[in-house]
C-alpha cells in the first residue's frame, strides 16, 4: 500500500508512534531491517540540503537499502520532462521518493502520479519530516510532550506551519510570534486550532516576541529568509531584528527551557551565539535525530509496500 507523507497531517494517526520507533532505532543504529533490504530511495532536491539529504542517505544505508541523490538540473526534468512522467518512471525503478520542492503543487503532482510513497523533504508549505526530529528531541528532554509550552519566534514559514500541526497533534501548547504581515497563513492556523481543541492544547498567534516567550519550555526559531526568498533579504532583516532569539528573550522562558532551530542557523540574525551555542541549546541533538526519525519513517513506509 502506498502512503505519502506530504504534510504533518499525513502522520496524524501515528506521529507519536513514529517517535517511539525512532527512539528504538536510535539504540540499534546499524541494525538492518528486512523490509528495507535492497530497496532504493530516490531523492530529488530542487534546493540545497545538508541534514535532510545526509540523514535520508545514511538512514537508508544503515537499514540495508540504497539511495540516489537526484539534482533536477542533471535530470530530464531540467529539460522539460514533466513531473508526472518522472513520477511514473521512478515508480518502476525505485521504492520510495523524497522530494524537496519549491512548490507544494509540484509535490502533490509527483505524489498523485507515483505509485510508490512520496515524502515531502520540504516545500513552500511545510517541512513535515523535520517535525519528527524536533518532537523526538522535546520528548527526550522532557519525557513527555502533552502540556509542554512551545514558542516559535520569527517568520510564519513552512517550518512554522508544520510546528502548528505537530504541536496540535501532540497536545503541545504553541505560541507563534511574527512581525505583522508575516503570520502563518489562516488555513494552517485554523486547522491547527481545530486539532488542538480536539487534543487538548492551545494555539496563539502574536506579534510580541517577549510576551510569546513567557514561561515557554522550548523556544524555536528558523531563518528569516527561506530558500528562494533571497530577494527579500533587506526588508526582512530590518523588520525581523526585534524577533531575534537572544539572552533577553530566553530570560522570559521557563528555567528549564531549551532552544531549538531546524538549522542552518545565522548567528547574530535570528539567534545570538550565546543562545545557540549556550547550555540550553539542543540543536545538534535535534539534527542527529533527523537520522533516527528518517529511518523510522522509511521503515514504516517500506513495510507497507
Ligand atoms: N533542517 C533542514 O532541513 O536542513 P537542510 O536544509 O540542511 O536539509
Ligand atoms: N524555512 C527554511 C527551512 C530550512 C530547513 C527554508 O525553507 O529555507
Amino acid at each position: 500500500m502506498k502512503r505519502d507523507i506530504l504534510s504533518v497531517l499525513d502522520m496524524k494517526e501515528d506521529f507519536e508512534d513514529l517517535i517511539g520507533l525512532s527512539l528504538k532505532l536510535k539504540r540499534s543504529r546499524y541494525e538492518e531491517v528486512s523490509s528495507a533490504k535492497n530497496r532504493v530511495l530516490a531523492m530529488i532536491f530542487e534546493k540545497p540540503s545538508t541534514r535532510t539529504r545526509v540523514s535520508f542517505e545514511s538512514a537508508m544505508r544503515q537499514i540495508g537499502g540504497h539511495s540516489l541523490y537526484l539534482n533536477p538540473n542533471d535530470m530530464q526534468l531540467g529539460r522539460g520532462e514533466t513531473i508526472s512522467d518522472t513520477a511514473k518512471v521512478l515508480s518502476r525503478m525505485v521504492d520510495v521518493i523524497a522530494y524537496r520542492a519549491f512548490e507544494h503543487t509540484k509535490m502533490m503532482e509527483l505524489a498523485r502520479n507515483a505509485t510508490i510513497p512520496v515524502i515531502n523533504a520540504l516545500d513552500d508549505s511545510e517541512h513535515p519530516v523535520q517535525m519528527l526530529a524536533d518532537f523526538m528531541t522535546l520528548y527526550e528532554k522532557f519525557g513527555n510532550l502533552k502540556g509542554l509550552n512551545l514558542t516559535y519566534v520569527g517568520d510564519g514559514n513552512n517550518v512554522a506551519n508544520s510546528l502548528l500541526y505537530a504541536s496540535a497533534l501532540t497536545g503541545v501548547n504553541i505560541r507563534v510570534a511574527t512581525p505583522e504581515g508575516y503570520e502563518p497563513k489562516k488555513e494552517y492556523v485554523s486547522k491547527a486550532t481545530e486539532l488542538a481543541s480536539r487534543y487538548g492544547s492551545s494555539v496563539e498567534i502574536l506579534n510580541d516576541p517577549l510576551k510569546a516567550a513567557k514561561g515557554a519550555d522550548a523556544v524555536y526559531t528558523d531563518v528569516w529568509i527561506s530558500m528562494g526568498e533571497e530577494n527579500q533579504r533587506q526588508e526582512k532583516e530590518k523588520l525581523f531584528i526585534k524577533y531575534q532569539v537572544n539572552e533577553k528573550l530566553m530570560a522570559q522562558a521557563s528555567d528549564r527551557a531549551v532552544f531549538l532551530h531546524c538549522l542552518p542557523a545565522h548567528r547574530n540574525l535570528e539567534v545570538t551565539p550565546g543562545v545557540i551555542d549556550g547550555v540550553r541549546s539542543v540543536v545538534f541533538d535535534e539534527a542527529e535525530n533527523r537520522l533516527h526519525t528518517e529511518k523510522a519513517l522509511l521503515v514504516r513506509l517500506l513495510s507497507l509496500q
